[in-house]
């Protein structure tokens, strides 16, 4: 699906109108737990308002998605995948889970993974951590908070596999932007690392895997500077990404 700048500009300023949460309506009901109402309610006007500029758009969507990326996020509420970057329905495939962590025993991201290389083929594969990250955080606070600690162990390999370079910095609060970073920087590796992707480049497929860090602060993205595209780059992307953190 290609759009005009001019609709793709109307449909996300009225997307922005319309999914904007708003504390008056959906904090002070009666009994917010269970009521979906206010959620339904701003649906509704969500998809009127799409309509309203766009007759076809969700008949055309629904044929099919082509999206150029997969984004693996944080699930942290306060990073919305296609809201930051500007993207509409059907232009970016999502993952996300707590520290956006890339496990190759974690059959959902694998699953996730596999589906948007193989079906949908995707160009750019997207690992994006935030600052403030309160999985990371708690990695590195060896905070004790049931079930999660155990997914949380592999950021925790991270911060053990970086010490030193840790070590360096002159105070928690910068040891733990840095660890944010690092983790990304490490998942990029882990999904370059993929039998999918690595299958993908051997047959000459175009994927390029990326890391980036968004400030929960400005609300803007960074580029960590790790961009591979190829399995011959890896080590070498790897390297340098973790050389620029040092
Ligand atoms: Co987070």
């Amino acid at each position: 699906m290609c759009w005009t700048s001019d609709a793709r500009a109307k449909l996300i300023s009225r997307r922005a109108a319309t999914t904007v949460r708003r504390p008056d309506t959906l904090l002070v009901q009666s009994d917010a737990m269970k009521d979906l109402s206010a959620l339904l309610e701003q649906n509704r006007a969500w998809a009127a308002g799409i309509k309203a500029d766009e007759p076809e758009f969700f008949q055309t969507l629904a044929k099919q998605q082509t999206p150029s990326y997969l984004w693996i996020g944080c699930s942290d509420s306060r990073m919305p995948a296609e809201q930051l970057v500007g993207l509409m329905p059907g232009e970016l495939f999502v993952h996300r889970n707590v520290a956006n962590l890339v496990v190759h025993t974690d059959f959902n991201c694998l699953s996730v993974l596999q589906f948007a290389v193989e079906a949908l083929k995707v160009r750019h594969v997207i690992v994006c951590g935030h600052y403030g990250c309160g999985g990371v955080r708690a990695a590195f606070e060896n905070l004790q908070l049931g079930l999660i600690d155990n997914w949380l162990r592999h950021v925790q390999d991270v911060m053990h596999n970086h010490a030193a370079l840790l070590a360096r910095l002159a105070d928690d609060e910068r040891r733990l932007d840095r660890l944010c970073e690092l983790n990304v920087i490490e998942q990029v590796l882990s999904v370059s690392r993929t039998t999918i992707v690595q299958n993908a480049w051997a047959r000459g497929q175009e994927l390029a895997v990326h890391g980036l860090i968004y400030g929960l602060e400005d609300g803007l993205l960074r580029d960590l500077g790790i961009r591979i595209t190829d399995q011959h780059e890896l080590t070498a992307a790897y390297a340098g990404a973790i050389k620029a953190c040092a």
